[in-house]
């Protein structure tokens, strides 16, 4: 089992030519890491290798997020989008993340393909609050109704504006 690893306020900022790249399987399961995935992970390649993408997942994400970013990969559209990781060591890095699904000749999923990118200040002055509101409900509403009702916080914000998340994300 996985031992838990303690989030602390240490943040790793991207510069602004890093592109942190990873390959999954269908499943999910990391079959192909950066160098920079490696670094800002903190990971190994091999502890990276063959793991599921939660790996670098912080406590502090939304699950709606993730709700959003599988059903849109399902679909077979691609995401755009704000994510919080966290390294081996605890510390966090903010990326601005672009995951596609791959297919074959036959349009049979072969994997997914992600690419990340230093976010702006500016996108992450809105994704930050309006995260933290959405975590704040997710807890308040209870592992069961966690996603419904976050997901109505990100409705509250993106139907004024006539734009679905995606839409959002890339003009921040
Ligand atoms: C190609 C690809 C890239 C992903 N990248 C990340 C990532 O950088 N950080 C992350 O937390 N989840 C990422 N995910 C989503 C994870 O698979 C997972 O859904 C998420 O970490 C939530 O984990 P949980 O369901 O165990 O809470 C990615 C998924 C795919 C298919």
């Amino acid at each position: 089992m996985k031992n838990k690893i303690q989030p602390t306020q240490k943040e790793i900022v991207l510069r602004d030519n890093d592109f942190i790249v990873s390959k999954t399987d269908p499943k999910g399961r990391i079959t192909y890491a950066n160098k920079i995935f490696v670094e800002f992970s903190g990971y190994s390649q091999t502890e990276i290798l063959n793991k599921q993408h939660n790996l670098v997942r912080h406590p502090e994400m939304p699950r709606a997020v993730f709700d959003l970013l599988w059903d849109t990969l399902k679909s077979g559209k691609e995401f755009n989008g704000y994510v919080k990781n966290m390294s081996k060591d605890g510390s966090y890095y903010w990326v601005f993340a672009n995951v596609t699904p791959s297919y074959d000749n036959n349009n049979k999923l072969i994997g997914y393909y992600s690419v990340r990118r230093k976010p702006s200040q500016e996108a992450l002055n809105v994704i930050i609050p309006l995260y933290n509101t959405m975590i704040q409900t997710e807890k308040a509403a209870g592992a069961k109704d966690a996603i419904t009702a976050s997901m109505a916080i990100l409705s509250d914000k993106l139907v004024p504006l006539g734009v679905d998340y995606d839409q959002f994300a890339l003009t921040l």
